[in-house]
């Protein structure tokens, strides 16, 4: 029987997950090593949990097997259209991701992406320095990565903080609601809405002013003069809506999260801020990606299932996913897989890339990977170079948290 329009299996299902939330360490410990695909039928709908490191580099190596989900929502923020991100492996796809590709340079993450934040984050922290203390969250990295970014990508927005939280609500719809819940998509929609016109008046402002910025904008315009395929106005203008959703929002959410893990570890907390002092960039980053293992930015990546597919095959734990499946490959698992990870439990700093699973793997990693490999590192250094950082007093140094997103958590430091 339900209560409040609920079924009895929906409400145990919902404290199900409450609680899997909050012990989720817990559970794909026991997962992995009991049964590391599990495949469930909830409703009538199939779905599979995928633990191992192994298992979860298969899935997300198979793009046409295990199809990114994320089309649907795609489309209404594009007004009918997709990119990259909500493709199989087809041409399209690939035309795309290496047009964009070529208008961000991977060579600019070291001369552009770096030098930029670095300087950006020092200001909010130099500001923030007469008071002693900053918020991790909207003062710092929300603030540099929406500005580092509207400027680079040549899309500053109305102002940061309507940039920022229309980012950061599409995000929420694209990749964090798994049940479609009708009230966002309905404050979705408008957002998109005005993101889609506001991409579009830049593109039409940018042609009365060409030559003059050298950004991602002119660069795509420059392939539009070339005639290159997917550069006409539309294409142009959902590949910049994609970087946006796709950019702004995760450096707020990663950064927060691995602070409040490196404020718990005196040890390595005091070794990351000698590295920083030091201005020893690779150790930075080596305990800035080590720390955000222990709270990553999400506990997995979702896939749908197009066709029967043995996964894991030839070994004691293979299972068929059968078509349909809506397949968690969770990479948070997999980065504490002690069969991949050594000693996983241990906070090292000598663990090789392949190791972490932040950005994704496979056909849809990160297309901003070298990016956020300097960015986020020199977003933190900025704090870790002040003596005394320690957690605010009281409420204001706890992570605070709206659904997946990181609201505030206050350091202090010594000024
Ligand atoms: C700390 C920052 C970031 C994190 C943690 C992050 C994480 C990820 C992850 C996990 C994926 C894979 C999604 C999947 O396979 O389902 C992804 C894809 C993507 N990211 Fe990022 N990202 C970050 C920053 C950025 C930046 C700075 C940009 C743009 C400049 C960006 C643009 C994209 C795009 C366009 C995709 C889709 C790639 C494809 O489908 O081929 N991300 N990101």
């Amino acid at each position: 029987m339900s209560t409040q329009g609920k079924s009895v299996a929906d409400r145990v299902m919902a404290s199900v997950g409450g609680w899997l939330a909050t012990h989720v360490e817990l559970i794909f410990r026991i997962a992995r090593n009991t049964l590391p695909i599990l495949v469930v039928k909830y409703k009538g709908k199939r779905f599979a949990l995928v633990t191992r490191f192994d298992d979860v580099a298969e899935v997300l190596g198979r793009p046409n097997v295990f199809d990114v989900i994320y089309a649907p929502k795609i489309r209404v923020i594009m007004d009918g259209d997709n990119i990259f991100l909500g493709m199989r492996d087809v041409e399209q796809a690939t035309r795309d991701k290496t047009t964009m590709r070529m208008t961000a340079p991977r060579v600019e993450a070291m001369t552009r992406v770096k030098p930029e934040v670095t300087a950006l984050a020092e200001a909010v922290v130099a500001k923030a320095a007469s008071a002693g203390r900053v918020d991790l969250a909207m003062e710092l990295t929300q603030d540099v990565t929406t500005r580092f970014f509207g400027k680079y990508f040549g899309t500053p927005g109305p102002d940061v903080k309507t940039l920022s939280d229309q980012a950061r609500l599409l995000f929420q719809y694209m990749f964090a609601d798994m049940a479609d819940d009708p009230a966002l998509d309905a404050r979705a929609r408008p957002v998109a809405a005005a993101l889609r016109a506001y991409v579009e008046g830049a593109i039409a402002e940018r042609k009365n002013a060409r030559g003059i910025h050298d950004d991602i904008l002119e660069r795509c315009l420059q392939f539009q003069d070339l005639g290159l395929p997917g550069m006409d106005d539309r294409g142009i203008r959902n590949n910049m809506i994609g970087l946006i959703v796709g950019a702004m929002p995760q450096a707020p959410m990663l950064i927060p999260q691995l602070f409040d893990i490196l404020l718990d570890r005196p040890r390595e907390l005091a070794a990351a801020q000698a590295a920083a002092r030091a201005d020893d960039d690779v150790a930075v980053s080596r305990y800035v990606f080590e720390a955000s293992r222990y709270y990553p930015l999400t506990p997995g990546l979702f896939r749908d299932a197009t066709e029967d597919y043995r996964l894991a095959a030839g070994t004691w734990r293979s299972r068929t996913i059968p078509a349909g499946t809506r397949v968690m490959a969770a990479t948070r698992s997999a980065m504490f897989d002690g069969r991949r990870v050594p000693k996983p439990s241990s906070f090292r700093v000598d663990r090789p890339d392949y190791t972490y699973m932040h950005f994704g793997a496979g056909m849809h990693e990160c297309f901003g990977l070298y990016m956020n490999r300097e960015m986020v590192p020199a977003i933190c250094k900025a704090v870790l170079k002040r003596p005394g950082l320690r957690r605010a007093a009281g409420d204001a140094g706890r992570l605070k948290m709206d659904s997946i997103f990181p609201m505030s958590l206050v350091v202090e430091f010594d000024s």
